[in-house]
């Protein structure tokens, strides 16, 4: 499709859509624990609506109406073996965090997803679910799906250190570990998104974390509870992108989840000297930013997963600051949707940006101008987007963004709000 440009600086307020995390987490919670779950502000996504549909199929009632989705829950020992192979589509974290869940079931099922999942590491997942007890299996031991699941183990618990910085994989560790008789530990490389952890609490469980290490004890009971899901960092990060780098821009955000285990951009753009300000509400709050002269910056160390999924976005902003953003330590970017280190350096390169892929990041050089190009979103929801509010910069010739519908992996209406804040612009 043609991208839009911005003829006009961007103005005006938007509400993202729910937080991808949290709407998967409240479906799995929901099902998890005893009586009933209604969810507001659930993300419907196409990875979202992949964790409905497979929870369906181990047989947990989920109902949909136009404002709320409500889950009856089964408990662990209430799920169904599935008569078909649980496909996620798309989603990583829907096919680490049921492995995490289904590892002691006492049945068998196959996980798998779409072109993008089965080039996904899956043994970072298989290996401490093994120590755990758990019986899962992929071809020739290389940890890529489909995952076979043999059923029936006792699961006990462990005292894991992670070696890569993951919250899927932690998740997952989780889930096996409230299956299991005794205390679990968990010692995270860096501090990841927490949102399972917190969930555990709502619903009504114990956990406990101290700095990078994390203590649940298994056999707890959840009870169902009444979510309402804040506005996604994750979503609301390329608008604020394109509020400081297109011209005569003030844009508004409205509740958007606010974790501190996830606002790690807040604070890039405070070191890069954009005009960012937060309202902070109690659990969601609201962020302003305004077209900013930017500097260069480092991005590297434990902030890099309270950023993870915003850094193809960082990257464009750092193409429009003076000097030079050096990104490391981002090794994971590699194994996303797609490897995210070569396609927003490969595709911000036809459009003139100045930007050198490395073996654990990006090296950007500003600022630069923007033109037109043939570009492609890899199948990548977020490599999509950011081409787009690239493109609003564009003044000379059109970009043409191919397999641009992966933008409904996560925010189905991305270009129907991003219009909403060029109210007069025409499509280009
Ligand atoms: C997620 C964790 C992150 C993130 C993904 C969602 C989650 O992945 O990139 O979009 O909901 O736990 P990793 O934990 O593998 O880094």
């Amino acid at each position: 499709m043609k991208l839009l440009t911005a003829q006009t600086g961007l103005l005006g307020t938007i509400e993202v859509p729910g937080d991808k995390s949290i709407s998967h987490r409240s479906i799995m919670f929901g099902a998890l624990a005893e009586g009933t779950t209604t969810i507001r502000h659930f993300l419907r996504a196409e990875d979202c609506l992949s964790t409905i549909a497979v929870f369906r199929k181990l047989g947990v009632e989920i109902e949909e109406t136009t404002e709320k989705i409500i889950v009856h829950g089964t408990g662990f020992a209430g799920l169904k073996q599935p008569d078909t192979v649980l496909d996620v589509g798309n989603s990583g974290t829907t096919i680490r965090l049921l492995m995490g869940i289904l590892a002691g079931a006492d049945f068998d099922a196959t996980l798998t997803g779409d072109a993008s999942i089965v080039k996904r590491p899956m043994n970072r997942v298989i290996m401490p679910l093994r120590e755990m007890g758990a019986v899962y299996d992929t071809a020739r031991d290389a940890g890529f799906a489909p995952i076979k699941l043999t059923g029936g183990n006792k699961i006990q618990p462990v005292e894991y250190v992670m070696p890569v910085a993951s919250a899927q994989v932690k998740s997952a560790i989780l889930f096996a570990a409230l299956q299991a008789e005794g205390e679990t530990v968990i010692h995270e490389k860096e501090k990841t998104r927490n949102h399972t952890e917190e969930m555990i609490r709502m619903f009504g469980g114990e956990i406990s974390e101290d700095g990078l290490v994390v203590r649940v004890s298994g056999k707890q009971k959840f009870h169902g509870q009444d979510v309402i899901v804040p506005g996604d960092i994750s979503s609301a990060a390329f608008f604020m992108v394109a509020g400081l780098i297109v011209p005569d821009s003030e844009v508004e955000l409205v509740n958007v989840g606010l974790n501190e285990t996830r606002t790690g951009i807040l604070d890039v753009i405070a070191a890069m000297n954009g005009a960012v300000e937060v309202d902070m509400a109690q659990f969601s709050g609201t962020v302003r930013v305004k077209t900013s002269e930017l500097t260069g910056t480092v991005i590297e160390g434990d902030i890099i997963p309270r950023l993870i999924d915003e850094l193809p976005i960082i990257a464009l902003l750092a193409t429009q600051a003076e000097g030079t953003t050096v990104i490391r330590n981002a090794e994971e970017l590699k194994v996303k949707e797609t490897n995210r280190i070569d396609a927003v350096a490969f595709e911000l390169s036809k459009m003139g940006a100045d930007i050198t892929p490395t073996e654990d990041g990006l090296i950007i050089r500003g600022k630069t101008p923007l033109h037109g190009a043939k570009v492609t979103s890899y199948g990548d929801h977020r490599i999509g987007m950011m081409l787009q509010i690239a493109a609003l910069l564009v003044e000379e010739g059109e970009v043409e963004l191919d397999q641009a519908e992966a933008v409904a992996v996560s925010y189905p209406h991305f270009f129907e709000d991003l219009t909403k804040l060029l109210p007069k612009n025409k499509q280009a």
